[in-house]
């Protein structure tokens, strides 16, 4: 009796967990959406623009399920943005006001393997890690969170997560509606299982934070906005799209503008993942935000569940905002036949080719100035994501076919649907350190701390990897 009711047991806790999610008309919509403040900053003696960020604990009432424990960074849920121009140095003092070892990752930042912030940068509870860089790279929507070995789940769910956003000269980034948190809209949005005052340790949860915010609607006053979306999710794949399923122009991805805007009625996010959309407007509409599926579910693997995210509130008169140009930004392509070495690497249960993250062993030596092919296997039923440190790639091929005009740009982190295989072609061109890693990995973060990463090491010319211990580099 006792074994068929635990049997019993068991098929209802599984089938919940298969059902599929659905909040389409059931959010009100009756918070205003929160907008992560630009972090101030200051210049110090060398130079730098100096930032400083606490990873602290908190508690915050989102509006359901009463008052809940989490954790943020000068706050109590997620980070201020950090915002820097090209050409710029930076330096960001990284305080760790935890009780529990953290790091700070700076995702989709070209930058040297010890200002990184993966798990051979911690930062002990009470210390303060201060990396500084110089800004070499397009403008982009970037972001940071924590990476400590084994953890990253477990401090991004729980708030620890911000948005490091680049400028630059380019034209078309000037055109394009720039106004923070007035045309200009930072939407970090994130799946959540709330339970008894505590945010669950989970895989997937039911309701939807959009900038930590329940429920948001926005107030629109100009005619098209420009929406930075941030998929910041533990594990879930969103395919974001307004609700009447209008075009909507694609301009940029993870590491910055496309060459030229794509339109879009849907845009799929995998964790890590981000997109600028710019979305028009009428005066006076009411439109909503969705996460949902595809009618041809065609190139979507993110499963049945549907989501309303936003509600888009246009005020009775819009002021207008230039029309977005036709070339957006000169996204010089890497030439295959300019790569000197190709490597496979085979996405499959917990491991990469075979093998667990292990902070003692390199897995890949790669050298300064080389162009590389990687091709990249899902070989099992799951969905995974592909997330490379330091580099900025391009993705050569999705199932030995062209990819798509969204995979057109400059990418850090990318789908990969079960039993596909992505080409991607990279480029090291510069900070070679023998001794200190970056990594590449599953952002499906459940994967990526049961050991779904690897780590590789940029040398000079003819060098070869150095010594890497676990506990080196330890603040
Ligand atoms: Cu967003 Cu290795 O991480
Ligand atoms: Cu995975």
């Amino acid at each position: 009796l006792l074994t068929g009711l635990l049997g019993g047991t068991f098929l209802v806790a599984g089938g919940a967990a298969c059902a599929t999610v659905d909040t389409v008309g059931q959010v009100d919509f009756a918070r205003p959406l929160l907008i992560p403040p630009l972090a101030d900053s200051g210049i110090d003696a060398a130079g730098r623009r100096v930032f400083n960020l606490h990873a602290q604990r908190g508690s915050r009432d989102f509006g359901i399920e009463g008052t809940t424990r989490t954790m943020g960074f000068n706050g109590d849920y997620l980070g201020p943005t950090l915002r820097a121009r090209r050409g710029e140095r930076v330096r960001v003092n990284v305080v760790n006001n935890l009780r529990q070892e953290t790091s700070v990752h700076w995702h989709g930042m070209h930058l040297p393997a010890n200002c990184d912030g993966g798990p051979h940068q911690p930062v002990r509870p009470g210390a303060t890690w201060s990396p500084a860089w110089t800004i070499d790279q397009p403008a982009a929507t970037l972001w940071y969170h924590p990476h400590p070995h084994g953890h990253t789940r477990e401090h991004v769910n729980q708030g620890l997560a911000g948005l490091f956003i680049l400028d630059d000269d380019e034209s078309a980034q000037r055109v394009l509606p720039h106004d923070y948190g007035v045309d200009d809209i930072p939407l970090i949005v994130q799946d959540k299982a709330l339970h008894k005052g505590e945010i669950r340790d989970h895989d997937t949860g039911d309701l939807l934070l959009v900038n930590g915010t329940y429920g948001p609607y926005l107030d629109v006053r100009t005619d098209r906005v420009r929406l930075r979306l941030l998929n910041a999710s533990v594990s879930r794949t969103f395919a974001f799209g307004l609700a009447d399923e209008r075009p909507v122009q694609l301009v940029a991805t993870d590491g910055g503008l496309l060459p030229e805007p794509v339109t879009v009625t849907r845009i799929r996010l995998s964790p890590g993942e981000r997109a600028e959309l710019v979305v028009p407007f009428q005066a006076g509409e009411r439109v909503v935000l969705r996460s949902f599926p595809p009618a041809t579910s065609g190139s979507f693997d993110g499963g049945k569940d549907r989501f309303d995210v936003l509600e888009l509130r246009a005020a009775a008169r819009l002021r207008h905002v230039g029309t977005v140009p036709k070339v957006l930004a000169d996204v010089p392509r890497l030439d295959p036949a300019t790569a000197a070495v190709n490597r496979d690497f085979r996405l499959n249960g917990t491991n990469i080719n075979g093998d667990k993250m292990d902070l003692d062993r390199i897995d890949t030596v790669v050298e300064k100035g080389t162009t590389e092919i990687w091709t990249v296997r899902n070989t099992d039923g799951q969905r995974h994501n592909f997330h490379v440190h330091d580099v900025q790639f391009q993705v050569l091929s999705v199932d030995g076919g062209e990819p798509p005009a969204e995979l057109g740009g400059w990418k850090d982190t990318v789908f990969l649907p079960p039993k596909s295989e992505l080409r991607i072609i990279l480029r090291f061109a510069d900070y070679a350190d023998p001794d200190m890693p970056y990594m590449y990995h599953c952002h499906l973060l459940m994967h990526e701390d049961n050991g779904m990463m690897g780590q590789f090491v940029v040398v000079e010319p003819g060098q070869s990897a150095g010594r890497v211990g676990g506990t080196g580099g330890h603040q």
